[in-house]
């Protein structure tokens, strides 16, 4: 099985603004993810998650620091990583089939490749196609799918070329709380099946703890890493495991440590300094605050 190595020592990114200091996004971040492993970032809006993948995928330069993938320095992007993001980037005059085959198709001219080299790579989406579900919708052309069957297609486009790390930035974002699930177990599915070395950028801390094997938990103001969490689950996964003390209590521990880092107002809280901002402009009590917890 292919799979990548990756090693970020103290790396640093900062952008440039106008009228203002540059902004840094990443300060020293120092992180190792195993072969095959599936390593999950959380954390704030706005803590670097998207800049730290894109500089591993290589679309974004870093300033200082080392970045090595397999023992080498990461320049530039490369057939090696393939990205999925949250929208889900299909080519619309292409039929699912021909989307999955897409890269294969321009390596083929590219490289001057035979006819035998084309076939494999059917055999290669035809099997993608099948693991993903997608086989009656082959011919279909993206407007003709659901945004879980064209997230399918996306990531069976990823894994064409098998890529020894799959980078994949929200993917499931913007998909309704069912589907999300299906996906889920389909991901697991796939990184037990392909063994890809996988980093997931998520919001969602329940999203993080049922698919990684560890999860990093960033911090913003400037972006770095606030803490790393071992996941004690194993490698089978239901969906009930959700529901275990164990896995709702590192749930909520991280959930802490997010909201504390990002230095985010429970509702609470924001309820009561309303109501007390309310209190000294009209000199009367605001009744009965709705009382609650955030998830
Ligand atoms: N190309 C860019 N130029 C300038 N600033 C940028 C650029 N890309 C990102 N930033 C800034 O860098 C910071 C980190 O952005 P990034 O997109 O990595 O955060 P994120 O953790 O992915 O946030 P979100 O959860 O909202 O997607 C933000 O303050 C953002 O405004
Ligand atoms: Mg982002």
């Amino acid at each position: 099985m292919a799979q990548s190595e990756v090693q970020f020592d103290a790396v640093s990114k900062s952008f440039a603004r106008r009228s203002e200091p540059p902004l840094l996004v990443l300060d020293r971040v120092s992180l190792r993810v195993a072969p095959g492993e599936f390593l999950v970032l959380v954390g704030a809006s706005g803590c670097g998650k998207s800049t730290l993948l894109r500089i591993l995928a290589g679309l974004e330069r870093y300033d200082d620091g080392r970045l090595i993938l397999d023992g080498q320095p990461v320049h530039g992007p490369g057939a090696d990583r393939a990205m999925v993001f949250q929208h889900y980037s299909l080519y619309p005059w292409l039929t699912v089939k021909d989307n999955i085959r897409f890269s294969r198709q321009l390596k083929v001219v590219r490289d001057n490749l035979t006819s035998n080299d084309v076939e494999v790579a059917s055999g290669r989406s035809d099997a993608l196609l099948q693991l993903m579900g997608l086989a009656h919708a082959a011919d279909y052309y993206p407007n003709q799918l659901s945004g879980g069957m064209q997230q399918r297609v996306a990531i069976a486009r990823a894994l064409m070329n098998r890529p020894k790390l799959l980078l994949m930035d929200e993917p499931f974002g913007a998909l309704d709380a069912q589907t999300r699930e299906v996906m889920h177990d389909l991901i697991r599915h796939v990184h037990q099946l392909e063994g890809t070395t996988i980093v997931f950028v998520t919001h969602d801390v329940e999203e993080a703890l049922y698919l990684g094997d560890r999860v990093v938990v960033m911090a913003p103001k400037p972006g770095r890493i606030d803490s790393v969490v071992d996941l004690p689950f194993g490698r089978r996964r239901d969906q009930d495991l959700k529901i275990t003390p164990e896995f709702l209590a590192i749930k909520r521990q991280i959930l802490q440590r997010i909201r504390e880092t990002s230095g985010m107002k429970t509702d609470l809280e924001q309820l009561e300094q309303l109501s007390k901002h309310l209190e000294s402009a009209t000199g009367s009590t605001v009744m009965n605050t709705a009382q609650g917890d955030i998830a």
